[in-house]
């Protein structure tokens, strides 16, 4: 693969936010070519070697809600063969028991394609159990199982990437009509992390555009609703620490991205859709330099995102207003609720979510749930909860019922 170099970023402390890169090739060959190496040039190639030695340590975390399995079967084709698919399904499992046939779907193909996955229930008991014995309590449910929720989904997925001893995960939602884009994102996430600049960092996707019928025509959007909204606050939030305007962040509810495991174990997540964008906020809240860092190493090594542009269109399933609506208010929310977020961007985001018609003047936003960082957890308890008897070999329905 072919990317631009990071050129600009921008510094939060030990936050290390690159500037957009765009794809110049997605396959650049398996020779080496010296001219890549000169410090002049904006391009950096990624040789075949280093994109399959990432890939293998690698574990793509499919969240999936009753999604149509002729998408859910397109994401597996699309997943590189070294990378380890886990799939954590929160699925209906009344009348029609939709995680069966998932379980169905992956089975198969990845039977024919020769390949390993992990496939779990996010209300599996034996999950909460591992995660409880374990000493992760804050994700369960009265009914002492792990909670709804796409992040919820994401930090089980990490804790069972961990558990099969991955150093990087990435998402990839299951609703893409894509199997190319699919590639994509992941040969993006293996390129980056296999240059990236230190043991902590981010990877995070902006889609180049989100095709749409308007007038009868297609027309390719670039930002959608939520993430023009959230982007703007996000980098308002960042101009008022430093004093200098920006607009750096440009993926602020990137629900593609990755991350080393690192990263992924020191940062605390909040629930449902605010995820993404939390992500940002806990990074200056925790590595900004502004509140008491409880990790001296990750301020020593620096944390680098990188933002790419994938060349790819991305088309998913349409899921209405009022799901964007609670998008907005999730990832205003935790912006608004954070301990650095200054009184008069508040004020602001009140006027925002007033303009939405997404709160009444007078209403707060909602508080996301903020599930602390997975690094307590005591990984040997956790796996001899869960028979990971032979990892090498993973072909794996993990199901009480
Ligand atoms: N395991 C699990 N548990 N998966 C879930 C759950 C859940 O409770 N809820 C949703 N999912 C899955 C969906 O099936 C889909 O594969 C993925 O999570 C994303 O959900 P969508 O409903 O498709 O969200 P979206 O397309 O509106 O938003 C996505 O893109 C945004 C960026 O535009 C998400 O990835 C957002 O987090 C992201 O900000
Ligand atoms: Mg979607």
């Amino acid at each position: 693969m072919r990317l631009e170099l990071p050129r600009h970023a921008e510094r939060f402390g030990a936050n290390i936010i690159h500037d957009i890169q765009k794809v110049y090739e997605l396959d650049a060959g398996n020779v080496i070519d010296q001219q890549f190496s000169d410090p002049f040039h904006v391009v950096q190639q990624v040789s075949a070697e280093q994109l399959h030695e990432v890939e293998s340590q690698m574990a793509i975390i499919i969240p999936v809600k009753n999604e149509r399995l002729r998408l859910l079967e397109g994401i597996l084709y699309g997943i590189p063969h070294y990378c380890l698919p886990i799939i954590v399904s929160n699925s209906s499992r009344n009348e029609i028991d939709r995680f069966r046939l998932e379980q169905n779907v992956v089975e198969n193909y990845c039977r024919f394609a020769k390949k390993n996955y992990l496939l779990v229930h996010q209300k599996d008991p034996v999950l909460a159990l591992a995660f409880e014995k374990a000493g992760y309590p804050h994700m369960h449910d009265e009914a002492g199982l792990l909670r709804n929720g796409k992040a919820e989904g994401m930090l089980l997925g990490i804790a069972l990437a961990r558990a099969m001893g991955k150093k990087y995960v990435g998402f990839i939602d299951a609703d893409n009509y894509f199997p190319g884009g699919v590639f994509e994102y992941v040969r993006i996430y293996s390129a980056t992390m296999a240059k990236a600049g230190s043991d902590y960092a981010m990877t995070r996707i902006l889609w180049h555009s989100k095709p749409k019928i308007v007038d009868d025509q297609l027309f390719f959007a670039k930002y959608g609703r939520v993430s023009r909204i959230t982007n703007n606050y996000l980098n308002l939030f960042a101009s008022q620490h430093t004093g200098f305007e920006t607009s750096i962040l440009k993926t602020g509810n990137a629900g593609e991205h990755a991350l080393s495991m690192p990263l992924a174990l020191e940062l605390d997540y909040s629930a449902g859709f605010s995820v993404e964008t939390y992500h940002f906020i806990n990074m200056f809240e925790k590595f900004g330099g502004i509140l008491p860092c409880p990790c001296p190493d990750v301020m020593k090594s620096g944390v680098h995102i990188y933002q790419v542009e994938s060349r790819n269109p991305h088309l998913h399933e349409a899921k209405g207003d009022e799901h964007l609506h609670e998008m907005i208010e999730y990832s205003l929310a935790v912006i608004y609720h954070s301990p650095l977020c200054m009184p008069a961007l508040k004020q602001e985001i009140l006027e925002e979510l007033h303009r939405q018609k997404i709160l009444e003047l007078g209403q707060e936003p909602l508080r996301p749930r903020i599930y602390p960082s997975l690094k307590t957890i005591d990984w040997n308890i956790f796996s001899g909860h869960l028979d990971f008897s032979d990892i090498s070999n993973v072909q794996h329905t993990f199901i009480q019922n």
